[in-house]
């Protein structure tokens, strides 16, 4: 494990000058923040050692390095989810990499289906704290001292000044926002109407199938983790409603101007 971080890390940096401090992954329909991006370099996963490759329609898999808002910045085209039968460790391996070449914020963004009663689709949520509800974690294992410790503590796994400065981002730009809790299931089915109820009782405000692994391994190496979902759906309302992944995509499509402009700012103010 160790050896293949240096590995990858090293490649990378035989593949770019950039030194990036933030490092962002690019969620379900949210792409289109790559086009904001000044592109220095862009690695396709396929050529980067020991990456796993990503499989699901709609993610393109690479690496951009470049400036975003004058800051230096690395990109996840396509992230690598459970459900596609990787382990954690293997998901949450690019993850690793950030932190071994230098990122110390990280930002994620997901599509989430929402269960508070105050949510609309196309709302986006800025995720405070998590629920695991996978059927495990990315730190199951021989714990490597030299990348966090064995029992690490959770308390905080959202930053939270980089929550207020989302909340002063958003009310500057006039984008009103959710803020709640994100549950983290290993799908890829969707929820039950008694699995929407299930969670809203436990307390989540929405979710989906990814993020909690990749915060899981950033909060273990110690970057601070700034997250946010749309909501792109509402389970378990008053009445059972079917979910599919077209309108999910759709959601989180319209969703993209507010959020690309919610993080643009962000980093322009970090
Ligand atoms: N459930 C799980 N994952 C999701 C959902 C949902 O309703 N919407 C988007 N991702």
């Amino acid at each position: 494990m160790l050896n293949n971080i240096q590995e990858t890390a090293d490649f990378i940096r035989s593949k770019t000058n950039v030194k990036p401090q933030f490092g962002i992954i690019l969620g379900t329909g949210l792409g289109g923040l790559v086009n904001e991006i000044e592109i220095i370099n862009s690695i396709p996963y396929s050529d980067i050692p020991h990456f796993p490759v990503s499989t699901v329609k709609g993610h393109q898999g690479r690496l951009i390095f470049g400036k975003l808002s004058g800051k230096d910045i690395v990109a996840m085209q396509g992230r690598f989810h459970f459900y596609e039968g990787y382990t954690m460790q293997e998901a949450t391996f690019p993850i690793r990499v950030f932190k071994n070449i230098g990122i110390q914020t990280m930002v994620v963004s997901n599509a989430a289906g929402g269960m508070n009663k105050n949510f609309k689709v196309g709302d986006i949520m800025f995720i405070n704290d998590h629920i695991n509800l996978m059927p495990s974690n990315p730190l199951i294992g021989k714990n490597y001292d030299e990348l966090g410790p064995r029992f690490p503590d959770m308390s905080v796994a959202y930053d939270a000044q980089l929550l207020e400065l989302a909340k002063t981002v958003a009310r500057d730009l006039g984008i009103p926002t959710q803020q709640g809790v994100y549950a983290a299931v290993s799908g890829p089915t969707f929820e039950t109407p008694a699995e929407y109820r299930y969670m809203r009782t436990i307390g989540a405000d929405a979710v989906g199938m990814s993020t909690v692994p990749e915060v899981i391994v950033a909060r273990h190496s110690e970057m601070k983790v700034f997250a946010l979902s749309v909501i792109t759906d509402l389970g378990g309302m008053e009445e059972t409603v079917a979910v599919s992944h077209e309108e999910v995509i759709e959601a989180a499509n319209n969703a993209e101007p507010k959020m690309t402009a919610i993080l643009k700012e962000m980093l322009k103010r970090m």
